[in-house]
């Protein structure tokens, strides 16, 4: 396999997208906030998994991450001056109810409050998530997301911020990632809460889908403005030879990670061959559930990285293939996120697809005020242009957002992994732009000069 020969940055440079497609960053709430047991904030999964020894790589923790709970203003100014249009941001569940159920935190939703105040104050469009994974610890305590209670608990959730900011916000993502949260918190246990059960993971996966579809239905019955939808994680899948034994685990992989979300919100029920692999491990499932997981959407979040590369054998070693891998070791395959795009649009009655994530970790050094992250940067070009293909081919994509806006606190592996276009040097907060950041804010110029002359040559003005 030879290793692609990408255009030169300023073929990318010069790419038109439609002009109320939408450009942001993204970030989320225990990656980046601290503050975490400021003004109320109960613990959350992610902060009593910290303290588990040897579950995170460098052992750290949330506790001050990027200290955004307090510098969320410059923080501000700093999406500001990259002239985007949108940030992609997460409440933290447990700093609005620190419990979980019972009382409400104000100093924790007027937080919330001032952050979408400011955006708007300074013309950038709010893109909410609800659950970017930070379950308060007490809902974990009776049982988390295996227990049908919580799903409730957070239709109660969606519904309070809904009250508070709905009015304010482009779009309200209910989970991100549902497919982490089941399978890598319990099954693999390896990211909070740490369980290996695979009937728990699949029973997850299921109250997550439910809690989804009945958030949208009490959202939209509560008059609320925002556009709904979810955040899926998605990559296409590929056997690493055409052997009878690679597809069929290819098909497995593809049920997991694709279909086993995709079926039950855009046809209402799991697939077939993914219920008779689980056997009893399936989950269980009450009259009614599987309409309700697939109440209508306004658009569908995806979050992309890299392709799967499946082999019935031996694990397929990213580093072998040939083409570059990121700091996480993944493989960089811009084409995967067109085939993905086109595929979904072929396979199911999407609406409106965002990006909502994509990005890249590498080794970044800060020398003289600088960072020279030229591959970071041909990757975020790279996968643009990548979306660029799926709208030519006819995908109806309204937007793309780049992961991180800051190096943060990136899950079980702490703060060695840097996916920022903008260094923090965690010592001092100090933040930078990297060469990415500077980048992408002339991409974002050049959209809008281009828009504007398209504007002059059609109309004269
Ligand atoms: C995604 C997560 C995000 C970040 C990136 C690298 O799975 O949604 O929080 O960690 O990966």
């Amino acid at each position: 396999m030879n290793p692609p020969k990408y255009p030169p940055l300023s073929a990318r440079t010069a790419l038109q997208f439609p002009k109320d497609f939408v450009w942001g960053v993204a970030t989320s709430s225990f990656q980046i906030e601290g503050g975490a047991i400021e003004d109320g904030k109960g613990p959350s999964i992610w902060d009593e998994f910290c303290r588990v020894p040897g579950a995170i790589a460098d052992a750290s923790d949330g506790d001050i991450a990027c200290d955004h709970y307090h510098r969320w203003e410059g923080d501000l100014d700093l999406i500001a001056s990259l002239g985007v249009g949108a940030y992609r941001f997460s409440v933290s569940w447990p700093r609005v109810r620190p419990s979980g159920a019972g009382a409400w935190n104000s100093k924790g939703l007027d937080f919330y409050e001032r952050l979408v105040d400011g955006l708007l104050l300074r013309g950038i469009k709010p893109y909410l998530t609800l659950n970017h994974w930070d379950l308060p610890a007490a809902l974990q305590a009776k049982g988390g997301w295996a227990n049908r209670d919580t799903v409730h608990r957070f239709v109660e959730y969606a519904c309070q911020v809904g009250q508070r900011l709905g009015d304010r916000v482009a779009t309200i993502s209910t989970h991100n990632e549902p497919w982490v949260i089941a399978t890598l918190g319990h099954e693999a246990g390896v990211f909070a809460p740490g369980l290996k059960s695979r009937a728990l993971a699949t029973q997850v996966s299921h109250h997550l889908l439910l809690s989804h579809g009945l958030a949208l239905q009490a959202l939209r019955a509560q008059g609320c403005a925002s556009r709904l939808g979810i955040v899926l994680n998605l990559s296409p899948m590929q056997p690493v030879t055409d052997s009878a034994e690679d597809l069929a685990k290819t098909r497995l992989e593809d049920g997991k990670v694709v279909r086993w979300y995709m079926d039950p919100i855009f046809m209402g029920r799991y697939p077939q061959d993914m219920l008779e692999h689980l056997g009893a491990d399936a989950p269980r499932v009450e009259a009614g559930d599987m309409q309700h997981i697939a109440t209508p959407m306004d658009f569908l979040g995806i979050n992309y990285y890299t392709r799967g590369m499946i082999s019935a054998g031996e694990p397929w070693d990213a580093q072998r293939g040939g083409r570059e891998t990121t700091d996480m070791g993944w493989e960089i395959y811009p084409e995967g996120l067109t085939e993905l795009l086109l595929r979904l649009h072929r396979d199911y009655a999407v609406p409106p697809m965002y990006v909502k994530e994509n990005g890249a970790a590498f080794k970044d050094a800060l020398v003289d005020g600088r960072v020279h992250d030229t591959q970071r940067t041909q990757y975020i070009a790279n996968h643009i242009a990548a979306v660029g293909e799926a709208l030519s081919q006819g995908v109806p994509m309204a937007g793309y957002m780049v992961w991180s806006l800051l190096d943060n606190f990136e899950w079980a592996s702490g703060y060695e992994k840097r996916f920022g276009i903008v260094h923090v040097d965690f010592a001092t907060q100090r933040r930078t732009l990297k060469d990415s950041a500077l980048w992408y804010r002339d991409f974002l110029q050049r959209q809008k000069a281009a828009r504007t002359q398209r504007h002059v040559a059609t109309t004269g003005a």
